[in-house]
């Protein structure tokens, strides 16, 4: 029996990703959890014939704090979308000062409720919400290192999208997946999209290729402009959610203890590590970089076979700054020292 609770779902992103949970085979039990709009995004769910129970959850007011803990009881993987999202101007940075007190007490609330579950980060900015979940998690004595996840998966999605096209299209996007990862932070140029040996394709075209990497690591700008205000990305991020949140099902549900491979945000100085550069360990706890999940968790975190000359340098950079945002987080947690 497998259930899931997304913290967050009748927003933008999380009631696509509610859809798409509905439908998948491995969860039997899927909660909704909002401040507001939830029961009625699970009735409109629950029409939809699966053998899933589902149900919808909301405050009562501002002082209930019971309703969420029975939404997430028993929970093995915690989803969590809740907060604002950008709007034009603004860095996934201006969003610390809401979404930082959001997380910590959404995750205070899953470490009570449920300790042992899965924890995907996904409001922004990440690179300092994720520290202020490993923070709070540890202050409660629950923290897992091999269960917790900031979810960036949607720069590699970009990154395959747009490599594909970077490529005129003579390489579908499907076959880059895996191949293409986008590894570092996630907030622009913390963010190291790295092409493998797809870089002989671009030649002497420096410029196609500085364009490509930047419209990786500003590609949500687009889509903030293109919404004109009422919002960011929402229906690429919940499709990112989803294929990270499936790939956890196959890890933590195969009966012959496979494995699974993916691409996360997580807390490196904790976890077992192959071949991560010491420019790397030596001066961040957290980075995004390829990882393996199996029944338990992250059984391991793997640095990239190959990286560019160019592609060393930003990840040299993209330590700079996700150490900063790291701090950031930790200070919001224990107070700035
Ligand atoms: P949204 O505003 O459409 O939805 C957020 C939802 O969170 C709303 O329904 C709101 O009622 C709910 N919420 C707020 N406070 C809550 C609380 N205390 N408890 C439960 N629910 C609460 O925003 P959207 O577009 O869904 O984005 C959500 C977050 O995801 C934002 O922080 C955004 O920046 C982030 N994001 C992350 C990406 C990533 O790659 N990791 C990509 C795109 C967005």
């Amino acid at each position: 029996m497998v259930k899931a609770t997304i913290l967050g779902a009748a927003g933008g992103i999380g009631q696509p990703l509610s859809l798409l949970l509905r439908l998948n085979k491995k969860i039997d039990e899927l909660s909704l959890y909002d401040i507001v709009n939830t029961v009625g995004v699970a009735a409109d769910l629950s029409h939809i014939p699966t053998h899933q129970v589902i149900k919808g959850y909301a405050p009562k007011d501002k002082n209930d704090s019971k309703t969420i803990k029975v939404a997430l009881k028993d929970s093995d993987i915690v989803i969590i979308p809740a907060g604002i999202p950008r709007k034009p101007g603004m860095t996934r940075d201006d969003l610390f000062k809401i979404n930082a007190g959001i997380v910590k007490n959404l995750v205070h609330q899953a470490g009570l409720s449920c300790p042992d579950a899965f924890i995907c980060v996904i409001s922004n900015p990440v690179n300092s919400t994720v520290p202020i979940a490993v923070e709070e998690l540890k202050r409660l004595g629950v923290y897992n290192p091999r269960k917790m996840f900031g979810i960036t998966t949607l720069d590699n999605l970009r990154l395959e999208e747009f490599l594909s096209s970077a490529l005129a299209g003579k390489v579908p996007a499907s076959d880059l997946y895996g191949d293409a990862i986008a590894i570092g932070g996630h907030s622009g140029d913390s963010i190291v999209p790295l092409i493998n040996g797809w870089g002989k394709n671009f030649g002497s075209k420096e410029e196609e290729y500085t364009k490509l990497v930047k419209r990786v690591q500003f590609g949500g700008d687009e889509v903030v402009k293109a919404k004109d205000g009422k919002g960011s990305a929402t229906l690429s991020m919940a499709t990112a959610a989803y294929r990270f949140v499936n790939n956890l099902l196959d890890a933590i549900t195969a009966a012959d203890g496979s494995t699974v491979k993916e691409v996360a945000f997580v807390k490196i100085d904790e976890l077992k590590t192959k071949k991560v550069p010491l420019f790397i360990s030596k001066h961040t706890q957290y980075f995004s970089l390829p990882i393996v999940i199996g029944k338990d968790g992250i059984e391991l975190v793997e640095f990239p076979e190959y990286l560019s000359e160019p592609e060393v340098l930003m990840t040299k950079h993209a330590v700079e700054k996700v150490k900063l945002d790291v701090i950031k987080g930790f200070n919001f947690v224990h107070g700035s020292k």
